[in-house]
């Protein structure tokens, strides 16, 4: 699997890709959204669900290549996820905050949302973003998301309010 924009790819990510997975999951400001940094065995069994993910569904969230360098800035993809009660496919991104601010986040999940639509026939694709998370809420926003509607989760023992924005295939 792989998926190219004109400044970045997007493949599988594997064990040699754990430096730059550590470099955001561990990042206190990139991980605010999801209550703090992750410990070293979440980060091993987030990369696991990642690669479960791949061989059950082929597709999970994704490393994001800049294609000039051949750095992983990112991650970004599709996972399944129960939101407003349906089953749905839903858009993620993490960055590396050394990468924000560039528009690279909406150049990835553009791809991705058009992967949802155009390979995987998704009629709509979604984005679950804590009520907090601003930037995210941008960058849905810049996919041509609206707000759907709004629920709890419940993450690391605190209730996070959240927002389901979505696009529809056409
Ligand atoms: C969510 C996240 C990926 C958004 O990052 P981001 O840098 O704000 O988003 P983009 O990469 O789309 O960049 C948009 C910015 O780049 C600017 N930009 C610069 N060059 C650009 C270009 N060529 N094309 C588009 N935008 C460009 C835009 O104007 C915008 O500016 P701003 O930073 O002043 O708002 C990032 O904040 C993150 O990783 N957060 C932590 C993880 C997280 O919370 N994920 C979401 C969980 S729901």
């Amino acid at each position: 699997m792989r998926i190219e924009t004109p400044r970045l790819a997007l493949r599988e990510m594997t064990e040699g890709d754990l430096a730059p997975l550590r470099a955001i999951l561990q990042d206190p400001v990139a991980m605010a959204a999801y209550e703090g940094p992750f410990s070293d065995a979440e980060v091993r069994d987030w990369l696991q669900r990642m690669n479960d993910s791949y061989r059950a569904h082929g597709f999970g969230l994704w490393a994001v290549i800049l294609r000039e360098s051949g750095e992983m800035i990112g991650q970004c993809g599709l996972t399944r996820q129960r939101i407003l009660g349906e089953d749905v496919l839903e858009v993620g991104y993490l960055f590396n905050p050394a990468h924000w601010h560039r528009g690279y986040a909406t150049e990835a999940a553009a791809a991705c949302r058009d992967h949802a639509f155009g390979v995987l026939g998704a009629p709509t694709v979604y984005a679950q973003v804590r009520d907090t998370n601003i930037r995210s809420m941008n960058v849905a926003i810049r996919l041509g998301m609206t707000v759907r509607g709004r629920f709890d989760k419940r993450f690391r023992g605190v209730t996070m309010p959240h927002l389901a924005f979505a696009v529809d295939s056409q």
